[in-house]
């Protein structure tokens, strides 16, 4: 979910770059303690003061922004001198998590294939959007419990594609979950979650009660590349590519955030009409094939759905409606009651504290989500976004953490759907 916020040269630079090099580029951790440093962060976030600062230094990239005090902020930056010394002068003591992005991208690159050369589980490893689809297809061939279906297709013609995975079979009246995974192309673990879902429902279903109770009770649909140009951008160009990869014909920067897309509240608070910006809300509600593609799913799954998990990384918070502004939804009761069940399942497994509640109060405002759209005009109570575990990875999360971080947000969600009635 994390915004770009100073992002004129990158994207702009980026946009037609055959590949983005982060040679020099450091990600820096700082947690603010006092209100002044907080709010100091803040604007620093949505407002910098670029008149201060040398004009190079225009790419501060927050992979986890300032919401609270004590709450760790991971800042990506081309120009780490200055912004160090900013944040000495404010009383803070930045840690440097990278200090040459490209480099851990490279030797992430390199473990993936050693992981999967040296025969690493598929759902503990990363994969193209092509061997995803591959792997959807078999499962449906080898399963009875799974179907695969095209929902939507890009700009550039791939296949929006969700697995349905019910005991039902041609019973389509039974209430459904939808999870969506990799709105935001970067956030390769997000991918990873929902196939590791995919994975535990279909492997698990006869085995072990209690999955095979939520497959008996619910049918499972989930979209595991909701923004498929952008996850493939993000493994051949830019692997720190957020947006989907709609050309803009007002500029030359390319993409729209789909999660800024949706009918809710569109083009407000938190989202940006700038299309160089990485919260690029788009034209117009629903102008982008991703999002509507979701849209229609659950159009078409209208009355039947109990609840919709839109799965990001990385700031570590589950968030409920609404976005866009700090008035309470009507049935927060409800929501809160579920989240903190989900919460605790997801603090039981290995301690990681997830703290949750409205997105605009937990996280920061944001207008077009996917949670307020579904929870607004869909009546879907239970509309959540899962922000899963913040690393000191960022988005550059290596394999070897699929397996922690996707078991402890699955026991959430598994939580969450036996909490619902
Ligand atoms: C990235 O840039 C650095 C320095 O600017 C250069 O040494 C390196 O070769 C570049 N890497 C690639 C893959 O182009
Ligand atoms: C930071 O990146 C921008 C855009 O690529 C570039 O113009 C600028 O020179 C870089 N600054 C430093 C200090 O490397
Ligand atoms: C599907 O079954 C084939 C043949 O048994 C097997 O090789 C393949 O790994 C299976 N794929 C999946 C995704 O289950
Ligand atoms: C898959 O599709 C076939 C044909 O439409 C249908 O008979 C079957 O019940 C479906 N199964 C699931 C799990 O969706
Ligand atoms: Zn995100």
């Amino acid at each position: 979910m994390n915004r770009l916020v100073i992002f004129w040269v990158l994207t702009g630079a980026l946009t037609w770059a055959q590949k983005a090099n982060y040679t020099g580029y450091k990600l820096l951790r700082v947690t603010p303690e006092t209100t002044e440093q907080l709010s100091y962060l803040v604007s620093l976030s949505l407002t910098p003061d670029t008149a201060r600062w040398p004009i190079e230094v225009n790419v501060l990239d927050f992979w986890r922004d300032p919401t609270r005090l004590g709450g760790s902020v991971d800042i990506l930056t081309n120009y780490s001198s200055f912004l160090e010394q900013e944040l000495f002068s404010k009383g803070m003591s930045p840690l440097v998590l990278m200090d040459d992005v490209q480099s851990f991208l490279d030797k992430r690159k390199i473990e993936n294939a050693d992981s999967i050369a040296a025969g690493s589980r598929f759902t503990e490893t990363y994969h193209t959007y092509e061997e995803i689809i591959d792997y959807l297809n078999q499962l449906a061939n080898n399963n009875s419990l799974v179907n695969v279906s095209k929902i939507g297709e890009t700009d550039q013609s791939r296949d929006i594609v969700t697995a349905r995975i019910s005991s039902g079979g041609d019973d389509t009246s039974r209430p459904a979950i939808y999870l969506e995974c990799g709105m935001h192309a970067r956030e390769w673990i997000a991918h990873s979650t929902c196939i590791w879902i995919i994975d535990e429902l279909t492997t698990l279903y006869g085995q072990i009660p209690e999955i095979t109770g939520l497959v008996d009770r619910f049918d499972w649909y989930i979209t595991p590349v909701s923004n498929p140009d952008g996850y493939v951008y993000s493994w051949l160009n830019d692997r720190l590519w957020r947006k989907n990869r709609k050309i803009n014909p007002s500029s030359s920067c390319v993409g729209v955030d789909t999660n800024r897309n949706f009918d809710a509240n569109f083009g407000g608070v938190g989202s940006s009409d700038v299309p160089c910006s990485d919260t690029y809300s788009g034209p117009s509600a629903f102008s982008e094939a991703e999002s509507r593609a979701m849209r229609d799913i659950l159009l078409s799954l209208q009355g039947r759905t109990k609840a919709v998990v839109s799965i990001h990384n990385n700031a570590q918070v589950w968030i409920s409606p609404y976005g866009f502004t700090t008035e309470r939804p009507a049935d927060y009761a409800e929501m809160e009651r579920v989240m903190t069940v989900g919460a605790a399942a997801i603090e039981a497994t290995y301690g990681t504290e997830y703290p949750f509640g409205p997105g605009s109060e937990v996280l920061y405002v944001t207008s077009g989500t996917t949670k307020d759209y579904v929870y607004d005009t869909l009546g879907v109570v239970h509309g959540y976004t899962l922000e899963l575990r913040n690393t000191a990875d960022g988005f550059i999360t290596p394999g070897t953490l699929i397996a922690p971080v996707a078991t402890e947000a699955w026991n959430g969600i598994k939580a969450m759907a036996n909490a619902i009635v």
